[in-house]
């Protein structure tokens, strides 16, 4: 099974410092959070089914702007990544008030998808930003990334524990992984499900 968003043409429309940026035409907007190096571009590169769109880095950080992906019926907004320790204080100052701003204040904004490292414990930060989550209360989906470094034994376990230790229901979750293409259709799925529940 394919990603349902990898059919739609996709266009890059660019790279925003602002959080309220208008998007034109109007389209539902989903916007992909998680900590630096969690793997948001190589997740969305694999909803798209393209190999090289948004950026993958070997070094952390790299994403500091707002990327902005068009499909016909919707924008993919790549955030940066929070938490890189080797950021120095501004510019992690900077990725923070940019994606609060996003998570806050963004109104047109229709949903997110929180990507977490399924091997890891949440953070401070990813728990500070999902008590922002919480309170903007719209649709939520929850990636566990990179789910081919697991054991399959251990992932269904990890799943239940993450969403206890976030408070968030295991139906929104999806195990996935960039490298083999595990859970990536039916998160595109959940994705398309998202802004269509938006258009009505
Ligand atoms: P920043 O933009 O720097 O915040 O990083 P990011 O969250 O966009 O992560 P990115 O997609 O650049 O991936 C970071 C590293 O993890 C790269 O070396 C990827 O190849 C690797 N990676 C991403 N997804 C997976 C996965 O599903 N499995 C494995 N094994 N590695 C992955
Ligand atoms: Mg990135």
């Amino acid at each position: 099974m394919r990603s349902p968003l990898s059919s739609q043409p996709i266009e890059f429309l660019g790279s925003f410092p602002d959080p309220q940026v208008r998007l034109e035409p109007p389209l539902p907007e989903i916007a992909f959070l998680g900590r630096s190096n969690v793997g948001k571009s190589s997740l969305l590169n694999a909803l798209v089914g393209r190999r090289n769109l948004a950026r993958v880095s070997g070094s952390p950080g790299k994403t500091t702007l707002l990327n902005v992906f068009r499909l016909s019926s919707l924008y993919l907004i790549d955030l940066p990544g929070y938490g890189y320790a080797r950021a120095s204080h501004s510019d992690r100052a900077g990725f923070a008030k940019l994606i609060k701003g996003v998570l806050t204040r963004r109104t047109t904004l229709t949903g997110v998808v929180w990507l977490l490292d399924v091997r890891h414990p949440p953070s401070r930060e990813d728990l500070e930003f999902g008590g922002l989550l919480a309170e903007r209360n719209i649709p939520l989906l929850v990636a566990l990334t990179k789910v081919d470094k697991l054991g399959r034994g251990a992932r269904g376990e990890r799943l239940r524990d993450l969403a206890k230790a976030l408070d968030v229901p295991e139906e929104q979750f999806e195990l996935t992984s960039a490298s083999t293409g595990l859970g990536i259709a039916e998160l595109g799925e959940s994705v398309l499900a998202a802004t269509a529940a938006e258009a009505q």
